[in-house]
């Protein structure tokens, strides 16, 4: 089975959504999936995992592997990995994610690991998302939004991972709203057909959105997800 590395077009596209809800939706089907999100940053939670993404994820997928495994490196400032490695004098150390991504993947069969960001966030001065994708030697999925100015950010996703090499699953579009404006309405189409990416599903806007159980009707609709495990 394959393992997959999402991304997004930027930040709050809907990363944890999306990758919490595969993880619970493929657990239901007997999966047994494991989660990770190599690297966060932004204020300490009160309870549960220091980052919030990372108790969602956890509580979605059902895993009980330690916060060490599924999120190495916690950085506890609301900015970029590399601005907060500068202001807390840290140096990044890609190895412990390296590690800890090896012990995941041998208690699981496949793993969602949860990006930051977008493709091109910093984790250092010089070694992006991109570079760590690469380096993890996963296929990535693509979130994006459905609305004006997806277009570019898309492509500009899509070509930083051709750059690289990476390998593109798909896209899956979040957030579509039925009754948004004609952009929203092309978006789908228009991405796959100037980038001949598959579109995996296109998840409505939800407005009552409270926690993913929600979101899983959605995804059980809309995507294909013994596609993504076979
Ligand atoms: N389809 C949807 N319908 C309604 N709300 C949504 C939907 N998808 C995501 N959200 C909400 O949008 C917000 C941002 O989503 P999410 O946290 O999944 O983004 P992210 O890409 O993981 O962000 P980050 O870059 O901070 O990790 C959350 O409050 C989430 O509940
Ligand atoms: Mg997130």
């Amino acid at each position: 089975m394959k393992s997959y590395f999402i991304t997004a077009t930027d930040t709050g596209v809907g990363k944890t959504t999306i990758t919490s809800t595969l993880a619970a939706c493929l657990q239901k089907l007997g999966v047994n999936v494991g989660v990770m999100k190599p690297i966060a940053t932004g204020i300490v939670q009160k309870t549960g995992f220091k980052s919030a993404d990372v108790s969602i994820l956890c509580h979605a997928a059902k895993v009980h592997d330690s916060e060490d495994e599924v999120n190495p490196i916690f950085l506890p400032l609301p900015v970029s990995p590399y601005d907060a490695s500068k202001a807390l004098n840290l140096k990044f150390d890609k190895k412990i994610i390296f590690e800890q991504f090896k012990k995941l993947q041998n208690k699981h069969d496949v793993m969602l690991v949860e990006g930051i960001g977008g493709i091109l966030t910093p984790l250092s001065r010089d070694y992006f998302v991109a570079d760590l994708i690469k380096e993890m030697g996963l296929e990535t999925i693509i979130i994006t939004r459905p609305t004006l100015g997806t277009l570019n950010h898309t492509m500009m996703t899509v070509n930083t991972c051709r750059d690289r090499k990476i390998l593109i699953a798909g896209i899956i579009v979040n957030n579509y709203d039925e009754n948004g404006g004609p952009a929203e309405k092309n978006a789908p189409s228009t991405i796959y057909e100037i980038t001949g990416i598959p579109i995996l599903g296109v998840l409505p806007f939800v407005r009552d959105y409270e926690n993913i159980t929600t979101m899983i009707p959605h995804v059980e609709k809309n995507i294909d997800l013994k596609s993504l495990i076979s």
